[in-house]
C-alpha cells in the first residue's frame, strides 16, 4: 500500500503506471518461464531436485558433529553472505558462546570472508584446528580470498596434523568439473559437494553452500527447502496482484524510473540483519549493470541499503523521513517473535516512564516498526513491509526464494542479465594481474599506464 500514490501521495507509484508496463510485465513473466524450462535459472529447481544431496549432507554432517568442535567457512560473498544470514537467523544470537551441550552438540561457527590478515590469525587464535573442519567453498575456485585462505589452512593442517589426517579436516563445496577447486579436491582425497553448474555465486544459498553450513550447526535444512518450494507456488501465480516475488520486482522497477535509486532494507528483528546483509549483495550484484541486453548503456541499479529497525530509528530514520525522495524503503517484521520479555511495571509516578510497565518488548519493537511506517507514510516517503510470522526455517526459505525472484523479475523488466557480474570479475582479473598471475599480462600493461597518483 505504501508503495502507491494512493497512500503515500503524489511521490508514490500510480496504478495506471503498472498498467502502462503490462506488456513489459507480460514479456517479464514469459522470459522466466522460458529461462526457468530452458536451464537459465536452475536456482529455481533447487527446492525439489536435491534429496539426495540433502541426504548425502546430513549424513556428513552428522559424522563431522561427532570429529569436530568448530566449522570454517571459507567462501567470500555469494559463498559467505548465505551461511552468515541463516546462522543469524536461526541460531542463537550467542550460539558460539554457549556450551557444546547447549548447541545441541553441533560445532561452533565461523565465517573466515575477508583476506584481513588481523581476521585470520584471529581466529587461529580462537580455534583449534586439529579439531576444526574447513569448508572451502567457491563456484569458480579461482577467487583468490577464499583460494589464499585455502592455501593457507591446508599448509598449517598438514604441518600440524600430516596429510592424511588434513584431509579430513578440509571439505569443498564448488562446481563439479570447472576450476581449481575440483581437481585440488580429486587429487588431496578431500570430501566434496557440487555447486550445480547453472547457479550463480548469488543465487545459491539452497544449494550445499547454504546447506552444508545449515546443517552443520542443526538448521532443518528440509524446512528451508520446504519454505522455498512454497514460495515458488506463490511467484508462479498468474495474477500479477497476487504474485509477491514479481510485485516486489514491479513496485522496484518502477520506483527505480521515478529515481529511487536507493533501496532500504530495515529489518524489525536483529535475527534478520544479516538477511538484509545478503540481499544487498543479490540486489546490487545482479541489477547493477551498464549495458542491458541489446548493449546499450543504460547504467542500471539500485543501491541497497542495510538498516536495522530499532537500533536505525536512531541513526539513519531522520534522513528516511526528511531527506530526498531518492529511495524506498522495504520493513522486513515478525508476527511472533520466538521468545518474550516484559518491561516490569515500576516508576508509574513517572508517566513519562511509566506508560512502558507491563509492556511486552515485542509490542515495543512492533509498535516502533509500525510508528516509523507512519512517519514514512506522513513523510511521503516510499515504504512497503514484509511480515513472517515468525523466523524459522521455513520462512527464510521463503524469503531467500522471494528475494531471488523478485531480483530477476527486475532483472527482466530493467532487461539486463541479472546473472552476470563483469564489474565484480574485473576487480577480480586486476588483482590477478597486479600479482603477476599468467594469463593477465595485457591487463597488467593496463594498468601500469595508468595515471599515477
Ligand atoms: O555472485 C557471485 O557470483 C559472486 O559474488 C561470488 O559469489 C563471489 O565473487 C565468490 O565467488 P566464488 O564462489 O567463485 O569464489
Amino acid at each position: 500500500n505504501n508503495m502507491m500514490e494512493a497512500f503515500v501521495g503524489e511521490k508514490g507509484i500510480q496504478e495506471e503506471e503498472i498498467a502502462a508496463i503490462a506488456a513489459e510485465i507480460e514479456d517479464a513473466e514469459k522470459a522466466m518461464v522460458a529461462k526457468r524450462a530452458n536451464g537459465g535459472m536452475d536456482w529455481r529447481d533447487l527446492p525439489y531436485n536435491q534429496d539426495q544431496v540433502v541426504e548425502d549432507i546430513l549424513e556428513y554432517a552428522a559424522w563431522a558433529k561427532e570429529e569436530f568442535d568448530a566449522f570454517v567457512v571459507l567462501g567470500i560473498g555469494g559463498s559467505a553472505l548465505g551461511p552468515i544470514a541463516l546462522q543469524q537467523a536461526l541460531n542463537h544470537p550467542y550460539y558460539n558462546e554457549l556450551s557444546k551441550e547447549k548447541r545441541g552438540g553441533w560445532p561452533k561457527f565461523y565465517v573466515a570472508d575477508n583476506v584481513d590478515p588481523e581476521r585470520l590469525v584471529y581466529l587461529f587464535q580462537t580455534i583449534d584446528p586439529a579439531r576444526t573442519l574447513f569448508n572451502v567453498t567457491s563456484k569458480s575456485g579461482g577467487t583468490s580470498e577464499t583460494m589464499s585462505q585455502f592455501m593457507i589452512i591446508k599448509s598449517m593442517l598438514e604441518e600440524q596434523l600430516g596429510k592424511e589426517e588434513a584431509a579430513k579436516h578440509i571439505v569443498c563445496t564448488t562446481d563439479a568439473e570447472k576450476g581449481n577447486l575440483r581437481p585440488i579436491c580429486d587429487q588431496e582425497g578431500y570430501k566434496s559437494f557440487v555447486i550445480p553448474a547453472g547457479v550463480g555465486g548469488r543465487f545459491s544459498e539452497l544449494t550445499p553452500v547454504g546447506l552444508l553450513p545449515a546443517a552443520m550447526t542443526g538448521i532443518d535444512i528440509k524446512e528451508l527447502l520446504a519454505g522455498a518450494a512454497f514460495m515458488d507456488e506463490q511467484c508462479k501465480e498468474e495474477d500479477t496482484y497476487r504474485n509477491i516475488g514479481h510485485m516486489y520486482g514491479i513496485l522496484s522497477y518502477l520506483a527505480m524510473k521515478q529515481g529511487k535509486n536507493i533501496q532500504v532494507m530495515m529489518p524489525y528483528a536483529d535475527s534478520l540483519k544479516y538477511m538484509a546483509d545478503w540481499f544487498a549483495q543479490l540486489w546490487a550484484e545482479s541489477l547493477g549493470k551498464k549495458y542491458n541486453n541489446d548493449g546499450q548503456e543504460v547504467f542500471a541499479g539500485q543501491t541497497p541499503v542495510k538498516a536495522l529497525g530499532v537500533t536505525d530509528q536512531h541513526s539513519q530514520v531522520q534522513l528516511y523521513a526528511e531527506g530526498p525522495f531518492d529511495k524506498m524503503i522495504v520493513f522486513l517484521g515478525v508476527d511472533q517473535y520466538r521468545e518474550e520479555i516484559v518491561i516490569p511495571k515500576i516508576y508509574g509516578e513517572i508517566p513519562s516512564l511509566g506508560f512502558l510497565g507491563g509492556a511486552s518488548h515485542s509490542q515495543l519493537i512492533q509498535t516502533e516498526q509500525m510508528a516509523t511506517e507512519y512517519a514514512l507514510l506522513k513523510a511521503g516517503k516510499m515504504n512497503m513491509t514484509l511480515t513472517v510470522p515468525q523466523v524459522n526455517a521455513f520462512t527464510m526459505g521463503e524469503l531467500l526464494y522471494l528475494f531471488e525472484v523478485a531480483t530477476a523479475f527486475a532483472g527482466e523488466l530493467l532487461q539486463i542479465n541479472a546473472f552476470d557480474q563483469p564489474g565484480v570479475e574485473g576487480g577480480k582479473n586486476a588483482t590477478y594481474a597486479m600479482f603477476g598471475r599468467p594469463g593477465y599480462e595485457d591487463v597488467k600493461k593496463e594498468l601500469d599506464s595508468r595515471p599515477e597518483a
